[in-house]
């Protein structure tokens, strides 16, 4: 039996981490809600009773054995060592340990073997937008192996967090009564528009976008990889949407990608001709595990190559879903 902490409980992902945790019936001895000064003394649903939100501090993980972190890159700075020194494993849905290389960078689906190299005690969780990517890809590249991907995303609200979903919905009620909508957590209106709200990385691209490039290179084992992104936040609340095109070292048709693709764990093809309104949808996939792939064509422009449109709940798969698969591989 195993004692559980999450880190950041009442924040978008930590909520979704405990249903996760309940849904799968995680063998949890106990668990424990942590998050900051401002939350204690809250109460969070779990398996029919209410878990008291205390305060995160350096003594509260004391005999947990996994950490479940969703709390910020800076938070996990400085507490996911905190929690390791401890003896807890910490599985960290933050950006900060993802791409150290004594930290393995992990989806179940495609190398569940690297949890076991974990120097340090900690096990980071992917960026939601590049999970539910190499879950679709891992299959074809170990078919065809990939050379490149271009992939636009159409992220959802949700993936940065709680006050950016209330403040879409804020917005949209501004917009229907005919105001001006007021940003604060969006660098401008995110209701009836479409925006890049990440911080700058290098060279024009996004921190996000980079997050893609180098963390598929990361999971898939391939540093040779090329991944060309872009990426926007769409007004939705859950549910990150992915335009991608592949090449591959060896020609791949859409026919033999499909096979592929109904096989691979994680993944539900959506098949068949091409019609309106048929194709995977984050509102269809929002509070749904799978990873949708539908939209599966041979390139018109680049013979062997092919197209793909994915969609998955960024909070499920994206994040929470992904963490507490990761604790169930440590748990057997
Ligand atoms: P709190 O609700 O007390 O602010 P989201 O990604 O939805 O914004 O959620 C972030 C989560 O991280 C929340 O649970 C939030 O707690 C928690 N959090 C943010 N900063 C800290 C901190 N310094 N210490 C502990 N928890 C934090």
């Amino acid at each position: 039996m195993t004692v559980v902490a999450v880190v950041g409980a009442t924040g978008a992902v930590g909520r979704e981490m405990l249903r996760t945790l309940e849904r799968r019936s995680f063998a949890a001895e106990r668990v424990i809600v942590l998050a900051s000064e401002r939350s204690r003394g809250q109460k969070l649903d779990y398996k029919g009773t209410k878990l008291t939100v205390e305060k995160l501090e350096p003594s509260s993980f004391k005999g947990v054995d996994i950490a479940l972190f969703s709390a910020g890159a800076a938070t996990s700075k400085e507490f996911a060592p905190i929690a390791a020194q401890n003896g807890a494993v910490v599985i960290d849905n933050s950006s900060a340990w993802r791409m150290d290389p004594d930290v393995p960078l992990v989806v179940p689906e495609v190398n569940p073997g690297a949890i076991k190299d974990r120097k340090k005690g900690i096990i980071a969780n992917p960026n939601c937008s590049t999970i539910q990517m190499v879950v679709a890809l891992k299959p074809l590249h170990d078919e065809a192996r990939i050379k490149h991907i271009v992939v636009s995303t159409y992220q959802a609200t949700s993936g940065k967090g709680q006050a950016a979903v209330e403040e879409l919905r804020a917005q949209i009620r501004d917009v229907a009564a005919g105001k001006l909508p007021t940003p604060n957590v969006f660098p401008g209106p995110i209701a009836m528009n479409v925006l890049s709200d990440w911080k700058a990385g290098t060279d024009g691209y996004s921190e996000e976008e980079l997050k893609m490039v180098n963390e598929t290179k990361k999971i898939m084992g391939d540093p040779s990889i090329g991944v060309t992104p872009t990426c926007v936040r769409v007004p939705v609340v859950s549910g990150h949407s992915e335009s991608v095109h592949v090449q591959f070292h060896s020609p791949l048709s859409a026919a033999r990608a499909k096979d592929l693709l109904r096989a691979a764990p994680g993944v539900e093809l959506v098949d068949g001709e091409y019609r309106p309104g048929g194709e995977p949808q984050p509102l269809r996939a929002a509070d749904t595990d799978p990873v949708y792939v539908g939209r599966v064509r041979d390139d018109l422009a680049v013979p062997g190559s092919i197209n793909l449109w994915i969609v998955a709940d960024n909070l499920r798969k994206g994040a929470a879903l992904n963490a507490v698969q990761i604790a169930e591989l440590l748990a057997r």
